[in-house]
């Protein structure tokens, strides 16, 4: 069985695949905006190599994940992508963004024929407005002569056609493909078929597979969290030697799932962050949110001698980075009034399930 064969998206994979007639014909790519899925997008890749090879037309593609990438990261990532092995590679460090773009149309114009890159996470490239105006406009700047380039952008972020500039919006005008969150059924087909990969005969329940999709249709709708539990649940029935994953390892999987991800993002915050954090989680576990910055403050010092570290000397401090927080999803901050002469002010809560964030261990 391949595990790279995608269900239940046949409609999906049409339309995508009529977007994308012209690079099989050899004409002018479209740009594509792909919103929701990135497995699609990798089964259409393979699927447009096999048809240029019969239809002739050269192809090259790239796909790259542009998570926390800057603009030039970008560009300089594509540049060596496409350069020959045996070339030196763009550098690092001392030329601009113009530099790599003027080094990129020189690659992709070496190669004749289509270019087509893929920038998966597109939404997460800083300065992302400039960059998607300078490649829409490559063909008509005259930069490009002997190949055509196109854009797929992937991303979860529905409002993302909102933050581009309407000059960007202009030249950029691109062909949207909508994919919906997966149902329930259709994440139980996904999950039984990956089950049947990964487990041997009758090693999971049917209530098993149809409580992990449940729940994966229920939150997300997409394949990855399904699967990840899934994945849990199967390490969690092999650390009790328990012979079949049922429901009550998919509850745990879940959990664990959880419990990694708000484990890594706390990861990525600062020492005094954390703390800030944790001082949050406590008070909400204690029922005692929407909280004051004062409030918080005093438990926060308290926090902080137990754990040895210096706290910050204001509450104006710590209100700043439970703004911060706020601003990142760790925290949510409601505004209240305080009546007709009392003010304004904001009141804090933690926006993260508390109980594993008190479980997580401070940085030291
Ligand atoms: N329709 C599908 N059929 C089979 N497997 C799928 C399907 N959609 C997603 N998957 C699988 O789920 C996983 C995550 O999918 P992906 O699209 O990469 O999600 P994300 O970009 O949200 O991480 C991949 O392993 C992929 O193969
Ligand atoms: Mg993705």
């Amino acid at each position: 069985m391949d595990p790279d064969r995608i269900l239940e998206r046949d409609e999906e994979i049409d339309q995508y695949a009529a977007a994308l007639r012209p690079v099989v014909e050899g004409s002018m790519p479209d740009n594509i905006m792909v919103y929701g899925n990135t497995a699609v997008t990798r089964y259409m890749i393979d699927m447009m190599h096999e048809a240029c090879e019969n239809s002739g037309n050269v192809l090259s593609t790239v796909f790259l994940n542009c998570n926390e990438m800057t603009a030039f990261k970008v560009v300089r990532t594509l540049v060596n992508e496409f350069r020959d092995k045996n070339k030196d590679e763009f550098p690092a460090r001392g030329l601009s963004t113009r530099d790599a773009l003027d080094a990129l149309y020189e690659e992709i114009d070496n190669r004749e024929g289509t270019c087509i890159l893929v920038l998966d996470e597109i939404d997460h490239i800083e300065n992302i407005d400039s960059l998607l105006y300078d490649l829409s406009r490559s063909h008509s700047t005259g930069n490009l002569e002997h190949a055509t380039v196109g854009i797929i952008g992937i991303s979860n972020d529905y409002t993302f056609r909102d933050i581009l500039s309407s000059k960007t919006r202009g030249t950029f005008a691109e062909e949207e493909l909508d994919f919906t969150p997966y149902t329930a059924n259709e994440l139980e087909a996904i999950l039984r078929d990956r089950a049947e990969i990964a487990f041997n005969d009758g090693a999971i329940t049917e209530a098993a597979i149809n409580l992990c999709a449940a729940i994966a249709a229920q939150d997300s709708g997409n394949a990855r969290q399904g699967l990840d539990i899934l994945h849990a649940a199967g390490k969690e029935a092999d650390k009790k030697n328990d012979e079949q994953v049922t429901e009550v390892h998919i509850r745990t999987g879940k959990r664990n799932v959880e419990r990694g991800n708000i484990e890594r993002r706390i990861n990525s915050l600062t020492v005094q962050q954390q703390h800030i954090l944790y001082t949050l989680a406590l008070l909400e576990a204690d029922g005692q949110t929407p909280a004051r910055t004062k409030e918080i403050y005093s438990l926060y010092t308290s926090v902080c001698e137990q754990s040895g570290l210096a706290p910050l000397s204001t509450t104006r401090s710590v209100r700043e980075h439970l703004d911060k927080l706020s601003m990142q999803g760790f925290a949510d901050q409601i505004l209240r009034n305080k009546g007709r002469d009392g003010g304004k002010y904001h009141v804090y809560e933690c926006s993260m399930r508390a109980d594993i964030v008190l479980e997580i261990d401070l940085r030291e």
